[in-house]
């Protein structure tokens, strides 16, 4: 006589008859709380951002779209031990067609956790997820591509490990922030294994990744010349690329924030301040110092308010696409009558070559770029307009006027 308990098929109890006998054992929930996406196995540095989401309970991953805040996080996941399990739910933050709220997040979590039936309302989902991992050991709980605290704040818990990845600052929310930079050199050319590609990606890892990529497909080609011409149209692979992923950001800010960024965004001398963003943009002070600091929120502006180098080509496309020649000329205009009256005709030349900087996207009249720029033409110093290089892409007849003056 056998009183095994026979196997369990999901949460069907089966018990075997003995004698008279019935032994009925409790089947534990199917539980889903490993299935965190894997880390790329070209994952390298940030051992410093490693540390500090270990020393940290709940923490806010943030920063510019293709930084590495996700590839962060699951390496995070993969190196640490979390015997509780772990959740992960992206919400789309930054992509309408597919935003999520805290109930979908919350269901998902709720069946992974082993709840057959999950409670309809909201409240009572995350009374119940609060409830089961609060008995739980320690778990590690993802919160990825979130664009407000509102899609959040339900699934937040402090007995374990939360872990939140945004564009935005999220500031409002309890929890340590963690803003992720461009990775430093040796790293950035560890991953493409050539110092100019990384230089001209601005060391963002997306970019990095993408070069790598397709270097492999043909080893032997001069891709930084390539990555030197076209830029943003090169920098796309598979499912990866930065101009889509920088559009997602640029979409998510109102008309007044989009147009206040394409124009400051002509700016390229150094720092940016209030004053010099409110010339270019046609604001007040006051309204300028609060766009830069939206912009500084959702990481399209970095810290030291400078524009990355990927973004500012960004801003050029959105501009030629969006903005008239005239708009583009009379912020100029606007920023040399106000900002640059002291500044020497190199300067003034520098800031010319920036503004009329042509893309490539084909959309604008370069003629009437160029003819803005003839005024300044005398003053210029061939060799400092030879400095500029293929990056500023001045038209060659401009380039021809200007070699007139060769000493
Ligand atoms: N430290 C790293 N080493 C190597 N590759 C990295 C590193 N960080 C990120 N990557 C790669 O860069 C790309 C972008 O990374 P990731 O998806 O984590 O960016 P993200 O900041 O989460 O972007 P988004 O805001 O769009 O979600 C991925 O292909 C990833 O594999
Ligand atoms: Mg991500």
């Amino acid at each position: 006589m056998s009183n095994e308990v026979e196997e369990n098929h999901g949460n069907v109890v089966q018990a075997r008859e003995v004698g008279s006998v019935h032994i009925a054992a409790p089947v534990p929930p199917t539980t889903a709380l490993n299935g965190l996406p894997p880390c790329s196995s070209f994952f390298c540095g940030r051992d410093s951002e490693l540390a500090e989401l270990a020393e940290h309970r709940v923490v806010v991953v943030s920063g510019l779209g293709g930084i590495g805040k996700t590839e962060l996080v699951l390496r995070f996941a993969e190196d640490n031990d979390f015997p509780g399990g772990r959740l992960f739910w992206n919400f789309h933050g930054y992509d309408a067609s597919k935003r999520t709220g805290p109930s979908q997040a919350l269901a998902s979590f709720l069946r992974a956790l082993g709840v057959t039936e999950v409670p309809p309302a909201e409240a009572d989902m995350a009374m119940l997820y609060r409830s089961l991992v609060s008995v739980r050991d320690p778990m590690l709980i993802v919160l990825d591509n979130v664009s407000t605290a509102a899609q959040i704040r339900a699934l937040m818990v402090a007995k374990h490990h939360v872990v939140v990845t945004s564009r935005h600052l999220l500031t409002g929310l309890d929890a340590h922030q963690l803003e992720l930079r461009v990775l430093p050199e040796p790293d950035a050319e560890r991953i493409t294994g050539d110092a100019e590609i990384a230089k001209l990606c601005g060391r963002l890892p997306l970019a990095l990744q993408i070069m790598s990529a397709l270097r492999k497909t043909d080893p032997g080609h001069s891709w930084a010349e390539e990555l030197r011409e076209v830029r943003l149209n090169l920098l796309r692979h598979d499912d990866l690329d930065v101009r889509a992923v920088f559009d997602l950001s640029y979409r998510a800010l109102t008309l007044e924030q989009r147009r206040f960024f394409r124009l400051v965004a002509m700016h390229r001398l150094n720092v940016i301040t209030a004053e010099t963003a409110a010339a270019f943009a046609a604001v007040s002070v006051t309204e300028a110092r609060t766009r830069l600091r939206e912009l500084r929120v959702v990481h399209l502006l970095e810290q030291d308010s400078k524009f990355h180098d990927l973004i500012q080509d960004f801003a050029d496309e959105q501009r030629d696409r969006e903005d008239t020649v005239q708009d583009v000329i009379a912020a100029g205009e606007r920023y040399i009558g106000r900002c640059g009256h002291d500044r020497s005709p190199d300067w003034r030349i520098l800031v010319w070559a920036s503004i009329t900087k042509l893309s490539g996207a084909g959309h604008v009249d370069s003629n009437a770029r160029t003819q803005a720029i003839q005024p300044y033409l005398p003053h210029l110093n061939l060799e400092f307009f030879e400095s500029l290089g293929k990056a500023t892409r001045i038209p060659m007849n401009c380039n021809a006027s200007c070699s007139t003056r060769r000493q």
